[in-house]
């Protein structure tokens, strides 16, 4: 099976993936570390000052497409993953299920506020319209919802393997 996670910034993709493929004991794979490598760039926020939004999204869709082979592995993605359904697309094939990391506007303005890494995060009222936007698709593209405001990350990677086992026994498969 391939886990994929998917969230705003700041829900814990990132942390999350690694805990859960050292617990899997499968290989973790991050769509912006991917496309980074892809560009040649320095850094995501280089991307987007050099080449704009609109090449950084190229980039991610090359980057999907680049997974969508892999099998039994952990996906941790952008936040912005759900902005071209392709990605999803290419995510899903092959048995992927796709986790949201479900988490309020104030945790993520607590844990990627300030961040420098994040261009999208620098204007707080356009990056709130964008939380608010993508809350649907994240929800209409998930298999799973997981809330991850109150939670520990070993109680969050515990209740992810809980609910796949869960799924694949009704699902049978
Ligand atoms: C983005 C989220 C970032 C990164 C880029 C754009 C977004 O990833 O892909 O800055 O559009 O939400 P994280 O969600 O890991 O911060």
């Amino acid at each position: 099976m391939k886990i994929i996670l998917i969230g705003f910034m700041g829900s814990g993709k990132s942390t999350l993936g690694k805990l859960l493929a050292q617990k899997l004991k499968v290989p973790l794979h991050d769509t912006d570390q991917i496309l980074l490598e892809v560009s040649k760039r320095k850094s995501i926020p280089e991307i987007f000052e050099k080449e704009g939004e609109t090449a950084f999204r190229e980039y991610e869709i090359a980057a999907c497409r680049s997974l969508r082979n892999n099998q039994n592995c952990v996906i941790s993605t952008g936040g912005g993953i759900v902005v071209n359904k392709i990605n999803l697309d290419y995510l899903k094939e092959q048995n992927g299920r796709i986790i949201f990391l479900k988490t309020s506007w104030k945790t993520v303005l607590k844990r990627v506020g300030n961040s420098k890494v994040r261009p999208l995060m620098k204007d707080k009222h356009a990056a709130k319209k964008l939380y608010d936007f993508r809350q649907n698709l994240y929800e209409y593209y998930a298999d799973t919802m997981i809330d991850t405001n109150d939670i520990s990350p070993a109680e969050i990677v515990n209740e992810i393997i809980t609910k796949l086992n869960y799924s694949r026994e009704v699902r049978g498969h």
